[in-house]
């Protein structure tokens, strides 16, 4: 199946992002750090975002609009009381250019929707949250994570219909876990 070969194909990248963000977390001390890892990623998922739409939507993939957006991010910022940052530039993120890159792309996105709800446990133990404000995009889809995953999978493998196609998906998924570790280096 073509979701375990990329899986295997982006381990490395995988092990080494979340790797960095363990290690921002554990460094926590303030609402200020929370709302500084926001904005990292505000910047960049929210402009890999507009690339990715370009490319997916409802037609290509049925539940699109049902999915995470970016905008979640941004409720949390404000919810913080904080100001929403700009979004990362074009050389920041890996090139989006057909719909297949897009699928790579969407697939580091939607996964990281598996690592949220560790992430939102983390940000709990090391600061004090109430009612976990500030946390929606990180606590994903909830007890639909799993299910929606899988359904993003199922979307996947169908999309991806020559080893060729594969082999692209592939590229771009760790081309924006690369581009995205580098930003989070910023
Ligand atoms: C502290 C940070 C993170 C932790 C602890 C974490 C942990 C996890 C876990 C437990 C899984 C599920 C593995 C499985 O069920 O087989 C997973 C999957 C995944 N995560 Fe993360 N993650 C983190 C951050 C991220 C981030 C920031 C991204 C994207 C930028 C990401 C992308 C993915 C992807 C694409 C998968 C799916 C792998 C597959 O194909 O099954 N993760 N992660």
């Amino acid at each position: 199946m073509f979701t375990d070969h990329i899986k295997e194909a982006t381990l490395k990248n995988h092990q080494q992002t979340e790797k960095v963000l363990i290690g921002k977390m554990k460094a926590m001390r303030s609402q200020q750090d929370y709302i500084n890892l926001l904005n990292l990623f505000y910047g960049y998922f929210g402009a890999l975002e507009l690339h990715i739409e370009r490319y997916i939507n409802a037609s290509n993939l049925a539940d699109y609009e049902d999915r995470r957006k970016t905008s979640a991010i941004a409720d949390d910022i404000t919810a913080l009381g904080a100001i929403i940052p700009a979004l990362a530039a074009d050389d920041k993120l890996p090139v989006i250019d057909n719909y297949l890159k897009a699928f790579g792309a969407l697939y580091v996105i939607e996964g990281s929707t598996l690592g949220g709800k560790i992430i939102s446990k983390m940000i709990q133990q090391h600061l004090h949250v109430e009612d976990g404000r500030g946390l929606s995009f990180f606590n994903s889809y909830g007890k639909h994570t799993e299910q929606m995953w899988a359904g993003f999978k199922e979307i996947l493998n169908d999309v991806a219909m020559s080893p060729e196609d594969e082999e692209i998906i592939t590229r771009a998924a760790n081309q924006t876990f690369a581009k995205f570790e580098a930003w989070l280096a910023n």
